[in-house]
């Protein structure tokens, strides 16, 4: 049998090149090989966004930017994770047996409110829902960037401690973090993130990726002196876009000297807007037709609804809940 392969993502803003190679890339690759379920996850922004027309209009982007980048309802599971609210029913049941310390550890709940936000209660259950999430369609690999593995290692916990109180009911989720892409560094260098003000974004006018692309954060080494490659910012993302040898030519000339930022800076403008003009395309027409992706999420939540009910009828029946 197929593996399953499961991610979300918050409608929370616009998407980024850390969130495509972090997760989304991936993810369309495992549909040609896995029984792949992606969702946008509209409870979780519900934990920030308290505005009912931004909700709806960022679910109705997200759902057209994973499919204007190559995710094909008709080859996976992709909906809308509030049209299924078994999913609710079993973070309920799972923060039943969820010691409070263990939420208390996760670190994107702790930088939050050392950030200053004041927390709700749903942004502290987060990982609970999470973990529903994962568990409720029998995941066995969970495809996320690094910032993402401390909450699926709390959905493993949490499902052995059920297997173990209440017998074999659910699969163990695996994380999946390939080094190279577990971290996309921002235009300052810090991890590329809606939050830190450092992202380039995919879908916004070509002005707006060329601003943030030329204003990747340098030191100030001239054109003709050799500069270090590992770790520099233009480096590090252009070797995403390019194969090795293409890589390599890149490096020897920026650490030989004779290349500028400047000038890196526009070779790697270049492949950006050139990998993604295809899919910015297909993006225009979508937006054209907004019924359309409404039904194919509808038909995505009627398909995952069936999985999601089945598991949920083994969790009742596993916890007396069915009698
Ligand atoms: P953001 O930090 O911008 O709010 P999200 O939390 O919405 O991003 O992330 C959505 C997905 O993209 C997650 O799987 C996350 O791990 C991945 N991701 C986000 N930023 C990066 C990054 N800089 N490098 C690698 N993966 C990332
Ligand atoms: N928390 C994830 C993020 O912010 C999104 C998400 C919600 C998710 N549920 C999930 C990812 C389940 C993987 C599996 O990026």
């Amino acid at each position: 049998m197929k593996k399953r392969v499961l991610s979300g993502i918050q409608p929370s803003g616009k998407l980024h090149i850390g969130n495509y190679f972090g997760m989304i890339k991936r993810m369309v690759e495992y549909q040609n090989s896995s029984d792949l379920f992606c969702f946008i996850a509209n409870l979780h922004s519900l934990t920030t966004i308290s505005d009912a027309d931004t909700m709806k209009k960022l679910t109705l982007d997200a759902a057209m930017d994973m499919l204007a980048l190559g995710i094909e309802p008709d080859k996976c599971h992709f909906w809308v994770q509030s049209d299924v609210p078994e999913v609710a029913e079993l973070t309920w049941i799972l923060s039943c047996i969820t010691p409070i310390g263990l939420m208390e550890r996760a670190h994107s709940y702790k930088d939050k409110v050392t950030k200053g936000i004041s927390p709700n209660l749903g942004l502290f259950c987060y990982p609970a829902l999470m973990t529903a999430d994962i568990l409720i369609n029998q995941s066995n690999i969970v495809p996320v960037g690094k910032d993402q593995k401390q909450h699926v290692e709390m959905a493993r916990d949490i499902a052995i401690k059920f297997n173990n109180s209440f017998g074999e009911t659910f699969v163990i989720p695996e994380p999946e973090i390939p080094p190279e892409v577990a971290t996309i560094p921002g235009t300052d260098g810090q991890k590329m993130s809606k939050s830190y003000n450092n992202t380039i974004p995919i879908f916004d006018d070509e002005k707006v990726i060329k601003k943030a692309v030329m204003g990747i954060i340098t030191d100030s080494k001239g054109v003709d002196e050799p500069k270090i490659a590992k770790g520099n910012v233009i480096y590090e993302l252009y070797k995403l876009f390019v194969p090795n040898d293409e890589a390599l030519i890149f490096k020897k000339n920026f650490e030989k000297g004779g290349m500028g930022y400047g000038d890196a800076k526009k070779l790697l403008l270049e492949k950006i807007l050139n990998e993604f003009k295809p899919y910015r395309e297909k993006r225009v027409e979508l937006e054209a037709n907004p019924k359309k992706v409404e039904k194919i999420l509808e038909e995505g939540a009627e398909k995952v609804k069936k999985i999601s009910l089945s598991t949920l009828n083994k969790v009742r029946q596993a916890t007396g809940l069915k009698y």
